[in-house]
């Protein structure tokens, strides 16, 4: 029986997680993963990613990451989207049901064509892939970060149009937000590994302190009282800290005498203590790769049954 309420996400292995995708979605990932489908979206990386090796070690790594940070496959099922090749039959059942206009509005599509990539039809398919994910396994809530709020748009209209040629065959999916705003990088602009400005979870050391140390302040002398709502290091800071050191931060940030140099060195604490427990998992499992595998080829053939059922509904509705 599928539950009442099914969570399911789709995690991209792009290599290097950081706090951003941290607090937009993996937090909210791993606290709502009873009964969760989490995969990791390889089909997808085939846009983006040309070479088997680093494929294979991108998706090995996401799945070790996701385990660290408090996936636990006896709760939630984690899998690799392509063991469920099911995926790929319903995204061409959806392609026959949606409007080119749909996708070429796409924001992700738009953004790759105007810093002159040249689009593949598996980028400008891409919403219709992720749509199929989402429907194959009759899910309610989808766990996103602000960015991926467009394509969840995008998969309920696609939902619509294919339940008004055939019946109720597709669940209506829900977004779920995890942190609203976003996460700011070291120059005070969004997170994000294509913008060089990301703290990843798993730094350590000198390489992570060096990371906050460069966070971009401005040149507020250090007597002088701050602003702690236009800083970035606060911002980050906020993340991580309790609601009564938030308020401390706040008042030394105010008091003046405070220079940003001691907030980074107080974030640098928070971070290292906050994920000091995954860090140590996350080697474990480096050290154990078989761990990691078996998760994934169980997680597969579970979500593979969830998956057949719903394709078989779909396939039966359109008269294959
Ligand atoms: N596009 C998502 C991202 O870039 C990854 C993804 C693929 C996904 N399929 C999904 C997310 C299904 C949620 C549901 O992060």
């Amino acid at each position: 029986m599928a539950p009442k309420q099914r969570y399911l996400s789709g995690i991209q292995p792009s290599g290097m997680l950081h706090l951003g995708n941290y607090f937009g979605a993996i937090r909210s990932h791993v606290a709502s993963q009873d009964d969760g489908f989490y995969f990791i979206a390889d089909y997808h990386a085939l846009t983006t990613t040309r070479d088997a090796e680093t494929l294979r070690q991108l998706v090995f790594d996401a799945a070790a990451d996701y385990l660290a940070l408090g996936l636990d496959p006896q709760r939630a099922v984690l899998f690799r989207q392509s063991d469920v090749p099911e995926v790929t039959e319903l995204t061409w059942l959806l392609m026959t049901t949606t409007g080119m206009g749909l996708l070429e509005r796409a924001h992700s599509f738009k953004d790759k064509k105007a810093r002159g990539i040249t689009p593949t039809m598996g980028l400008f398919n891409y919403p219709v892939l992720m749509a199929a994910d989402i429907l194959i396994y009759d899910s309610h809530v989808v766990p996103v970060g602000p960015d991926q709020v467009q394509h969840l748009e995008m998969t309920r209209d696609m939902a619509q149009s294919f339940n008004a040629y055939y019946g109720d065959v597709f669940v209506l999916p829900k977004f779920e937000l995890g942190t609203p705003e976003l996460v700011p990088g070291l120059d005070g602009e969004k997170m994000s590994k294509s913008y060089g400005n990301a703290i990843p979870i798993f730094a350590t050391g000198k390489a992570l302190r060096k990371l906050v140390m460069s966070i971009k302040t401005d040149s507020t002398p250090l007597e002088d009282p701050k602003d702690p709502d236009s800083c970035t290091a606060f911002a980050i800071y906020r993340l991580f800290a309790s609601p009564e050191e938030v308020a401390e931060m706040r008042e030394n940030y105010a008091r003046g005498g405070y220079g940003y140099g001691h907030a980074k060195v107080a974030l640098l604490e928070q971070i290292e203590t906050y994920f000091a427990e995954a860090r140590e998992r996350r080697v474990e499992l480096q050290n154990n790769p078989d761990l990691v595998h078996d998760v994934l080829a169980d997680g597969g053939v579970r979500a593979r049954q969830a998956a057949r059922r719903v394709l078989d509904r779909a396939r039966a509705a359109c008269g294959l």
